[in-house]
């Protein structure tokens, strides 16, 4: 009698996964995600999108003793936000539409719905959506000591996530989704919505 394909068992507190180092890399060539394959694509977002999180937390240090939002804090937000803008929706569809999908449909997670470490980091997804809608407003009300205390919260509330997904939910993701064609669909979809975008980097 021969057993089935093992799949591991996998992390499932990503939500309460705390790395010891947060730091981003630099961001790498945008090639990658025009060429690379879905893990690679993701993870280039991810590098991409720390890249502005060192210029927001530096606008945030910066205002936190600030009397008041002066242009150049203003040219960094607005940039920051632009990019942060174009590229979560893109990058949280490729998560919400493409990955994650296709790890609930697998045994692992049968009869875990709305309980796992997909669920989390989807509800994180909405938590930073408010926590940048709370950032925008104070920048539309001039408020710089508040504007310098949601670029903080909103900086440190990425780095977390995007450490929880690295370290903990894409390794996983790796080890279960292993079906080249599956890899391949991913991929397809990923660099469709940035054809539909008009966007070479993610
Ligand atoms: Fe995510
Ligand atoms: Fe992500």
């Amino acid at each position: 009698m021969t057993s089935g394909p093992q799949h591991p068992t996998p992390d499932t507190h990503a939500c309460s996964a705390h790395p010891a180092d947060p730091s981003m890399a630099p961001a790498p060539d945008a090639e990658r995600c025009a060429h690379g394959q879905a893990f690679e694509i993701l993870s280039t977002c991810h590098e991409h999108i720390g890249e502005r999180l060192g210029a927001l937390e530096e606008v945030g240090r910066a205002l936190r003793d600030a009397p008041e939002l002066e242009q150049q804090h203003l040219a960094t937000l607005g940039e920051v936000l632009a990019f942060l803008d174009t590229a979560i929706p893109i990058h949280s569809a490729d998560e919400e539409q493409s990955l994650f999908p296709r790890l609930r449909a697998l045994p692992t997670f049968a009869g875990a719905v709305g309980d796992t470490p997909m669920d989390c980091m989807e509800a994180e997804h909405i938590e930073h959506g408010d926590e940048k809608a709370r950032l925008k407003a104070a920048i539309v009300t001039r408020d710089a000591g508040a504007v310098g205390r949601h670029a903080i919260a909103l900086a440190n509330a990425y780095r977390s996530h995007i450490a929880k997904e690295e370290e903990v939910l894409y390794p996983m993701a790796r080890q279960l989704l292993t079906d080249p064609a599956a890899i391949a669909d991913m991929t397809e979809e990923m660099r469709a919505r940035r054809r539909e975008a008009g966007l070479l980097k993610c």
